[in-house]
């Protein structure tokens, strides 16, 4: 037996049924739907009925992901009359109305998403499985993660580099990486699902480079970036030099003022004693000047 004959038996088959149980029944062709965020979707809920469909009655029914606890009614059909849920007027309408109960949803958002329930009446119809239902997901990228950095750049200190996502459906994988010189993935400590910390202890020039953090999705991946450098070992080689060039003036200034002072001896012993006491006191000043000086820079030293 062909496809099209068995499936020709199977609709005479379920139209049968259905007469003689005189029973309508609810199909729901998808039990999941995902739809990204922002973009529509058509959540599908067909129905057989054998009698007229004049007292046709639809309710569409949403217990939110966010909010399970309190059921909205998304949309009802009721006598030719629809009525919507507040929070979803101008995005939710019937597509097929009255022949079919599918819905389409517009800009959707992530309060959409949670398990929709359709029930569906045709007085005076009996009913077998009257209802049917469905889960929606709303999917969303990762948002752009921040990057930050904290603690000591000193060679031997310690720094944490920290990541955070604001959103992202399904929870975005956050990771960090090191760029360079070769890339390589450190180990990360989760804060919540949206945030993750890297511990590096005692520093060094080579913890210096580019590190990635980055939060992906089957939607998307975004990265932030730091630049770290680690600059305690530069500075401590300027100051070693710095303190040479110290130590080198003050040792060449001390040599100074002892060829000063030798000059000085040389000369007053050539002088004499026989000087006017007036000249006397200006070299008193003069010898007073160079026996300080070094000393000065003994103690600008220490
Ligand atoms: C949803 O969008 C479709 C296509 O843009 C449009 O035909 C339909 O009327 C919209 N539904 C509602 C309830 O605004
Ligand atoms: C820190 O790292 C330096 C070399 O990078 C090493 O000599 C020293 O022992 C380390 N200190 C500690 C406390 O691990
Ligand atoms: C990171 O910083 C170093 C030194 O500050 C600089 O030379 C390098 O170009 C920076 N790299 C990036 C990718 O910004």
């Amino acid at each position: 037996m062909g496809a099209p004959a068995r499936r020709a038996l199977w609709i005479l088959y379920v139209c049968f049924t259905a007469l003689r149980t005189n029973a309508l029944r609810v199909s729901m062709r998808e039990s999941t739907v995902e739809v990204v965020r922002g973009d529509s979707v058509i959540l599908p809920c067909s129905f057989f009925a054998s009698s007229p469909l004049s007292r046709l009655n639809i309710i569409w029914t949403l217990a939110p992901f966010s909010n399970p606890e309190s059921p909205i009614q998304v949309i009802v059909y009721d006598h030719g009359q629809i009525i919507e849920d507040p929070s979803l007027i101008g995005r939710v309408g019937f597509t097929g109305i009255p022949w079919s109960a599918d819905i389409m949803v517009n800009d959707t958002q992530i309060s959409d998403a949670g398990i929709y329930r359709c029930m569906v009446n045709n007085p005076p119809e009996t009913a077998d499985a009257s209802i049917g239902e469905l889960l929606l997901s709303v999917l969303v990228a990762p948002s752009l993660p921040a990057c930050r950095w904290d603690g000591d750049m000193e060679a031997g200190g310690s720094v944490t580099l920290s990541c955070s996502v604001a959103e992202g459906v399904p929870t975005p994988e956050i990771r960090w990486d090191k760029l360079n010189p070769e890339e390589i993935s450190l180990p990360i400590n989760m804060e919540g699902e949206l945030s993750g910390s890297v511990q590096i202890v005692n520093v060094s020039l080579q913890t210096s480079g580019l590190y990635r953090c980055s939060a992906s999705n089957l939607l998307a991946t975004v990265n932030c970036y730091i630049n770290l450098s680690v600059y305690s070992a530069v500075a401590q080689s300027h100051s070693g030099i710095l303190q040479g060039v110290l130590l080198t003036l003050s040792m060449s200034l001390m040599l100074l003022a002892l060829l000063v002072l030798l000059a000085w001896l040389h000369r007053t012993s050539q002088d004499g004693r026989q000087r006017v006491s007036k000249e006397e006191e200006e070299e008193e000043e003069g010898y007073n000047e160079i026996r300080y000086t070094p000393s000065l820079m003994k103690r600008s030293f220490v």
